[in-house]
């Protein structure tokens, strides 16, 4: 399973890819706010920093001017997904931009149906969001395990994103159903080391290392 880090905050990125953690990055239009930064900027700042796919999401909503926008982000470097709406112009967009040989995330996915327009529209990555769901009582994970089936059923080569995810047991569950890739806030990648365990073991291990007075170096 490949981990996208949900963030424009560059210290954050670069702190989890240090350790081997960071497949790819995922930004939207929330995240580049909160983070102060332009978005041309920050975004050749992350593709610098990570080798893998960097969404950076359109701002348009008519498929020509997403295209265009679309084809400027491309060239801030190599590793860019060009990120855009899951709307009837943004399939038109995803498509000729997939055509065009760039990769394409299609996000706001709230249904399997709508996965499956992404697919054959070709979109290169799908982002069902399944915190969001779960915020008006629907079940995100049901969604990713629906498009999983689907996309198997059919052999589509588009890439389950799961995205928009609050906790370690979103991350758990992906794994568990299959989904390609998650992308997840820093915190919630950092917070999959906690076990209450580990920190008990620990504390017995080096009171035993103190009262034993074990020493390596
Ligand atoms: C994904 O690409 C989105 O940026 C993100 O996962 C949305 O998460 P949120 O619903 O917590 O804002």
């Amino acid at each position: 399973m490949k981990f996208f880090v949900d963030t424009a905050e560059i210290g954050a990125i670069a702190e989890l890819n240090d350790l081997g953690m960071v497949d790819g990055v995922t930004t939207n239009p929330s995240l580049i706010k909160k983070s102060g930064r332009d978005i041309i900027e920050v975004t050749k700042e992350i593709c610098d920093l990570v080798d893998g796919p960097v969404s950076a999401e359109v701002t348009a909503t008519d498929a020509d001017t997403m295209i265009a926008e679309g084809r400027k982000l491309v060239e801030i470097a190599e590793n860019i997904a060009v990120k855009v709406p899951l709307t009837w112009d943004g399939l038109k967009a995803c498509k000729t931009l997939t055509d065009d040989g760039h990769m394409v995330n299609v996000t706001l996915c709230f249904s399997a149906n709508q996965a499956l327009l992404a697919a054959k529209a070709g979109a290169t990555f799908i982002s069902p969001f399944i915190g969001r769901l779960d915020d008006i009582n629907l079940d995100g994970m049901e969604l990713i395990e629906d498009i999983r089936t689907i996309y198997d059923n059919y052999g589509f080569e588009t890439q389950i994103l799961a995205a928009s995810i609050r906790s370690v047991n979103h991350v758990l569950d992906s794994a568990r159903i299959g989904a390609d890739v998650i992308t997840a806030p820093p915190a919630v990648i950092k917070a999959m080391v906690n076990h209450p365990l580990t920190d008990k073991g620990l504390d017995a291990f080096l009171a035993d290392i103190k009262a034993a007075e074990i020493k390596i170096l």
